[in-house]
């Protein structure tokens, strides 16, 4: 589907609730699949990825039912059943390498599918961990589908090179049916809602700075209240910042620190950007966030900040060509490993659009401010962050943009369309 991007005849103004954080309903989902009793989940994210962890849990023999629109309530034994069809993680990343590690400990053999651009994701940095735990796992050159069967665990002390939340809830997950403890340790403090979730969930995991250590422990079913994902947010920050005389308020935002390296890198560049009424929700701090439009420059986007902004850059690659100078975004070749690879990807579209930014091997550099021209058609590469990063661009841009395969956004946020369209007819 090309989806036509025209720059509003007005600002952006306006309130806009951002729906449910998607890594935060995934695990969700996931550890209530594990606790014995009911759980409820308010605020569930309707994206097709946390859908699909939904669905994986449900053919583990988990009872799963929408009490209203937003509300699910999960209903388990505490004990997964053997799944009588192969388990479809769809698009999402995040779904397969938490499960990997959670069935690994299973008495029972699962397969674990994906789709085209799943199929082609690294693997390989969650089979190693566990493997050396003792799990099984049969891969096809390191990618899916996998085969995943049963194994006693044991539990390890692994140090890891990448900082990455996913290989990390693997590991925990895998540790809370594994012999003895196990422990994670990364080079930066990745996304830890796994970490806080499993807490809140009674499990017997500690934390201190970049490592974490988990016991197998029984977890309690309780009620979530999820917030809305700043990675959604992201889109908007970006597009109040940089959409002349703009002025929103973005509701319900989770704040977690390990996610909030998008707000640092605003204020470094000058945006105008405050945080309002800031309280905790289900373990993770939760706020509003007002945005203004602002002259920005550019900065230097590196090291342990990465983790804290890595689904953020494709936006803050636009973002950069509204500010004036260079902004150097380094330590981010993972970029390359998501649902396209958002370096080429993202450099090659904006440079369409008359941008000037330039591709590295493991990031970009962008020099600004440059007006966007637009008046062509690009591609989304079938990645959700890429085309609400391009209808971002679109705002901007002097003539309208074409953006191809645009029904990608429903991955993490379906409802992206209607709230940004309502805030520049205000
Ligand atoms: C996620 C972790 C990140 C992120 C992804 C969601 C999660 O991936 O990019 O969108 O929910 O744990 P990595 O762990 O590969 O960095």
């Amino acid at each position: 589907m090309i989806k036509f991007v025209l720059r509003p005849q007005k600002s952006l103004k306006g309130f806009v609730t951002i729906p449910s954080d998607k890594s935060i309903s995934h695990r969700a989902v996931i550890f209530s699949s594990l606790a014995e009793g009911t759980s409820v989940i308010n605020n569930f994210s309707k994206g097709a990825d946390p859908m699909s962890s939904l669905a994986v849990c449900k053919a583990l023999g988990v009872q799963t039912e929408f009490r209203d629109e937003n509300s699910v309530v999960i209903t388990s034994s505490g004990i997964l059943k053997k799944p009588c069809v192969p388990l479809d993680c769809g698009n999402s990343g995040t779904t397969m390498r938490l499960m990997t590690g959670l069935l690994a400990g299973q008495n029972f053999e699962s397969v674990l599918t994906g789709d085209e651009s799943l199929s082609k994701r690294p693997m390989k940095r969650v089979i190693e961990p566990i493997s050396l735990m003792g799990a099984n796992i049969q891969a096809v050159n390191g990618h899916a589908p996998l085969k995943v069967s049963g194994n006693k665990l044991c539990g390890i002390d692994y140090v890891s090179k990448l900082a990455s939340a996913q290989v990390k809830s693997c590991v925990l997950l895998a540790g809370l049916f594994a012999e003895g403890h196990t422990r994670f340790t990364e080079p930066y403090l990745s996304r830890n809602h796994t970490e806080i979730m499993l807490k809140y969930m009674g499990a017997d995991i500690k934390t201190d700075g970049c490592n974490s250590m988990i016991k197998p422990s029984k977890l309690n079913p309780v009620e979530i209240d999820i917030c809305g994902d700043i990675s959604s947010a992201a889109f908007f920050i970006v597009a109040g910042l940089i959409v002349p005389d703009s002025d929103i308020i973005l509701k319900n935002v989770g704040l977690n620190p390990t996610r909030t390296g998008i707000i640092d890198i605003v204020k470094r560049m000058g945006g105008r950007l405050q945080i309002l009424d800031e309280t905790v929700k289900s373990g993770e701090f939760v706020g509003d966030i007002r945005v203004q439009y602002s002259d920005l420059k550019g900065c230097k986007i590196e090291k342990d900040l990465i983790p804290r902004l890595i689904d953020e850059l494709p936006v803050i690659a636009v973002l950069a060509t509204q500010a004036q100078g260079e902004t150097i975004v380094k330590n981010a070749e993972d970029l390359r490993n998501k649902e396209s690879d958002r370096i080429k990807a993202v450099v090659g579209e904006l440079a369409k659009l008359g941008a000037n930014i330039k591709e590295t091997p493991d990031g970009f550099v962008v020099c600004g401010k440059t007006s966007l021209t637009g008046g062509v058609q690009v591609e989304s590469y079938h990645d959700h962050r890429l085309a609400m990063s391009l209808y971002v661009a679109g705002l901007v841009c002097e003539k309208s943009i074409g953006i191809n395969g645009f029904e990608w956004v429903d991955i993490s946020f379906p409802e992206f369309e209607s709230l940004i369209s309502n805030l520049s007819e205000i």
